[in-house]
């Protein structure tokens, strides 16, 4: 059984919502201190009013995609104010499906500063052996089975998460002689904000035949999420763990 304590803290990037929720409620209710970042205010607060351990439980107010440059020192900042990090979950994402025909730079541009340059930039930060715990941290990000399958009208979202595999890779390797683990998860459709709403319905109905057991749950990748965290998988780095109902 897994099971993490108060002296472990970890952020957790898109905490307000959908699959980054999911990690924070479930990390928090397996005894670690999270410390959940996103913009939404009011959906961070109702996302805490869920927690078993609201005094293990912080929220911090953020627009990732604002200071690429200075997220190391943001990182610094957190560790300041709440200790050093045994690891992160980076779940904040943005996803559009676009024809090539209709892409503009500033679209693209801020789809990487949320889906590639902030992970990159904040793990930067972690990675400063002055903000993390050293050996058993761990740092987790979630890709998607885009990276994999490279749909039509997907260049743009598709291609962010390849950058964030293969980053995270490379930095796996960098970081492994020092006892701590980056991998990244690529989940296909799963149940949350992204994909029930309904921008999404047409697609929705079109892509959930695939799925011989449906779309996938919250659970299914925040299960994923802690076991990388955890020490259970203390010989897992440098690995990326496709979460598709075995359809790809
Ligand atoms: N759902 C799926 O089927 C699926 C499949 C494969 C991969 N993924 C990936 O999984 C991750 C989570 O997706 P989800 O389905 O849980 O999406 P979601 O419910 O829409 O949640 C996205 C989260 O990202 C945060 N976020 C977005 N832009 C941000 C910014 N500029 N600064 C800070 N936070 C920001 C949002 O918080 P605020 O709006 O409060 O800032 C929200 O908490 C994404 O990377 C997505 O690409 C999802």
């Amino acid at each position: 059984m897994i099971s993490f304590n108060k002296e472990q803290i970890y952020i957790v990037t898109g905490a307000s919502s959908g699959i980054g929720e999911g990690v924070a409620l479930l990390l928090n209710e397996l005894g670690a201190t999270v410390v959940g970042i996103a913009r939404n205010e009011e959906r961070l607060n109702s996302m805490k009013a869920k927690c078993k351990y609201p005094e293990n439980m912080y929220i911090e107010i953020k627009d990732l995609a604002e200071d690429i440059d200075g997220l190391p020192q943001y990182v610094k900042d957190l560790k300041n104010k709440y200790g050093k990090f045994s690891g992160m979950a980076y779940c904040a994402g943005i996803s559009d499906i676009q024809p090539l025909q209709l892409l503009t730079y500033p679209e693209i541009d801020y789809l990487f500063k949320v889906n590639f340059f902030a992970p990159l930039f904040i793990t930067k930060g972690l990675l400063d052996r002055r903000n993390n715990i050293g050996k058993g941290t761990s740092i987790v990000a979630i890709s998607s089975i885009e990276a994999y399958l490279n749909d039509r009208g997907m260049s743009k979202y598709a291609s962010s998460k390849s950058a964030l595999i293969s980053a995270y890779k490379c930095m796996a390797a960098e970081v492994a002689q020092s006892g701590i683990r980056v991998n990244t998860i690529s989940p296909s459709d799963i149940k949350t904000p992204m994909t029930m709403c309904e921008a999404a319905q047409s697609l929705r109905e079109h892509r959930e035949e695939k799925y011989p057991m449906g779309f996938g749950e919250v659970s299914d990748v925040a299960n994923m999420a802690i076991f990388l965290l955890s020490n259970s998988s203390k010989w897992i780095t440098r690995q990326d763990y496709i979460i598709d109902c075995g359809v790809m």
